[in-house]
């Protein structure tokens, strides 16, 4: 197996005044979330991660969710063009960790791409027709990797701000979703696990070297993913969900050794 590298984003003390789209505001600890920001990036190093930390972009209240700014595959990294104006600022702090390891290439006007509508299966990239992805910005994507071989398959949703708040893979073959967001033909490949109704953000986990890392407050899904027999790990991600973030939001994993 790969050694997988984490980029990471210290949180803004500016947290509290994120993006919020499908959600209320609710009161935002700081504190907690920096030190719940600690314990993801223990639980990646505890899973075999080599964990990098950016310096948080105070100005920018989401920047600790860096996976909107870029794509990095063995080939190559897509710098994304965030939909949401505010995020735009996010890119440039992130840009240039990511040209330490990988050849970029750019989302540009009129395009609007964020990394967290993207769901890699494999050569297939499921994307998000989303509130912050368009279909400009897809496009863009598709041509952009059709030379290293990627399929890009634009996927309509609704209802929730990325495709993988409601939908990321449990294993090669099985995806986790809630499907009242998605049209299931979208994924005639694949093996759809329903998450429980009144859990709807637990679709959002974060594979890592065969563990399935989830939210410890979701209890209904871990009952049900643990009958099913995948090795879990929980962490409680509590701030980041008032959010509107999830688990795979908050790093960019890949094989720094690829390319
Ligand atoms: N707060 C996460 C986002 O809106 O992008």
């Amino acid at each position: 197996m790969p050694a997988l590298t984490a980029l990471t984003r210290a949180v803004s003390p500016r947290l509290a005044e994120c993006e919020l789209t499908f959600i209320g505001r609710q009161p935002i600890d700081y504190a907690a979330a920096v030190h719940q920001h600690t314990h993801y990036q223990q639980l990646l190093r505890d899973l075999g991660v080599k964990v990098i930390e950016l310096p948080a972009e105070d100005r920018c209240p989401d920047s600790c969710f860096l996976e909107d700014t870029a794509l990095v595959l063995d080939e190559v990294a897509i710098i994304t063009r965030p939909g949401s104006e505010a995020r735009r600022r996010e890119v440039s702090g992130v840009v240039p960790a990511i040209v330490e390891y990988r050849n970029v290439l750019q989302i540009d006007a009129p395009g609007t791409l964020e990394g967290g509508d993207i769901l890699r299966m494999g050569r297939n990239l499921f994307v998000g027709t989303s509130v912050r992805s368009n279909v400009q910005g897809i496009e863009m994507l598709g041509v952009a990797l059709q030379p290293f071989g990627y399929k890009v398959i634009a996927v309509p949703m609704q209802g929730a701000l990325h495709l993988k708040s409601v939908c990321t893979a449990l294993d090669d073959h099985t995806l986790l979703a809630d499907l009242r967001h998605l049209d299931p033909a979208a994924f005639p490949e694949y093996r759809l696990v329903q998450v429980p109704p009144d859990e709807s953000p637990a679709a959002n986990v974060l594979r890592v070297n065969g563990t399935v890392c989830i939210h410890a407050g979701f209890h209904k899904t871990i009952d049900l993913l643990q009958s099913q027999g995948y090795e879990l790990s929980t962490i409680n991600i509590s701030e980041f969900l008032k959010a509107e973030a999830g688990l795979t939001c908050m790093s960019i994993l890949f094989d720094a050794s690829a390319s």
